[in-house]
């Protein structure tokens, strides 16, 4: 059933683009009430993932123009009627969107929600209708249920998480994509144990979460393979045992060696087919690939069947790091809290007129979590 559109709105300051590749405009827009299920937030920060790079150069299609940001963080400003979850005043983290009634979603495997690719990329709600306009018209929204990159967002009761108001709220975002898909990965996808051997082929955000998480899961060999010295100077701050400079040398040998056979465990971040070539050469025998590095739409990717086969290796895709985001989100803040998870020394601020900068930074290896401030 289609809600009826409400007609109050408000102003927001939000970051456009309006065409393939950017860049980011700055932009005064208009943003409908939430209706009913629906949450508005009033957004303190927004992570920006290489997945917002990957939708404004239309690697992903998304329809223009449009408010990107998926990881936003914020405080709940209104609710639309039947939100029983979330109040006015929570402290959330968005995250990605879920139908709720297809059958992964029935089966509790919400990052496989058969509805996945038209509620986080189609640029509108599930029914088709948009909340956002400009004075020419309508403004696509709904990127990842959410379009965090302005002032306010709307969201929808699935896609926001509660977080506890002593955690620092402006640092929080990335746990809604880039840290969770990474962190998830280890824990929940690939299910890392204690003792075992984990590759990183990949040292950026997502890369970078999933070697803390590797660390927390007990592996004991854990190995951080990128192009980006600072990266890999990074990832054995956080945990890694080993890092390996691809450029320098060739990864696969090196992990190898290192583990005396290959990984237990590998992760593909870096969205490059030939390093995933790389990452399922690398394992141990029964060892298991994880692909979480997004490529253009339609890439293909080559691998020894015969290799793959005969030492039974397995190969599995993981969406969002296979996270319930109520469940694993919380759970993130918690081992931040301890100690345990430092994933702030990740991230870098910069401010909404900054966001080109960011972009680039990031792309440019400069930064490798850029965090959107908006001003209070
Ligand atoms: N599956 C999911 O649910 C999901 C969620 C979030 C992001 N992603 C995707 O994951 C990928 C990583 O995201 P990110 O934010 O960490 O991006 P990022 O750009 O920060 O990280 C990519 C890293 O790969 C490194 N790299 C480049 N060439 C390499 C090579 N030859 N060997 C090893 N490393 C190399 C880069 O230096 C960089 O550090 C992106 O493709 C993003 O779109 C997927
Ligand atoms: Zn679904
Ligand atoms: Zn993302």
């Amino acid at each position: 059933m289609t809600d009826k559109p409400r007609t109050q709105t408000r102003e927001i300051t939000a970051a456009v683009v309006r065409k393939k590749g950017g860049p980011f405009q700055v932009e005064t827009l208009i943003l409908e009430e939430p209706r009913p299920g629906e949450v508005l937030i009033r957004i303190v920060a927004t992570g920006m993932c290489h997945t917002d790079m990957v939708a404004r150069d239309q690697l992903y299609t998304v329809p223009m123009p449009v408010v990107l940001g998926h990881e936003g963080a914020g405080v709940v400003e209104q609710v639309g009627s039947n939100v029983k979850k979330i109040a006015p005043g929570d402290h959330v983290v968005l995250t990605y969107m879920w139908c709720g009634h297809c059958k992964p979603c029935l089966n509790g495997d919400l990052t496989y929600c058969a509805n996945f690719y038209p509620l986080n990329f189609g640029g509108a709600r599930e029914d088709g209708s948009t909340a956002t306009h400009d004075k020419q018209g309508a403004v696509r929204d709904h990127f990842f249920g959410q379009s965090s990159f302005g002032t306010y967002a709307l969201a929808h009761e699935r896609n926001v998480v509660r977080v506890p108001s002593n955690a620092p709220l402006e640092l929080l975002g990335p746990l809604g994509c880039g840290i969770q898909t990474g962190a998830g990965a280890v824990m929940n996808g690939l299910k890392v144990r204690p003792g075992s051997s984990f590759a990183a082929f990949g040292g950026g955000a997502v890369g970078l979460s999933a070697v803390m998480a590797a660390r927390v899961a007990g592996a004991t060999t854990i190995i951080a393979a990128d192009v980006v010295p600072s990266r890999l100077a990074l990832a054995k701050e956080l945990g890694a045992t080993h890092t390996v400079n691809s450029r320098e040398t060739d990864p696969v040998e090196a992990v190898r060696k290192i583990t005396g056979g290959g990984a237990d465990f590998s992760l593909e971040s870096s969205g490059r087919p030939a390093v995933l070539r790389q990452a399922i050469d690398a394992l141990a025998i029964k060892g298991v690939c994880g692909i979480v590095g997004a490529p253009a739409l339609g890439t293909e990717a080559s691998f020894d069947v015969n290799g793959v086969m005969t030492t039974g290796k397995r190969i599995i895709g993981i969406i969002e790091g296979d996270s319930v985001p109520d469940l694993f989100i919380p759970s993130l803040v918690e081992l931040y809290q301890q100690g345990r998870f430092p994933f702030d020394k990740l991230v870098k601020f910069y401010s909404l007129d900054q966001i080109n900068q960011a972009a680039e930074d990031s792309e440019k290896g400069v930064t490798i979590k850029p965090i959107v401030r908006f001003g209070s």
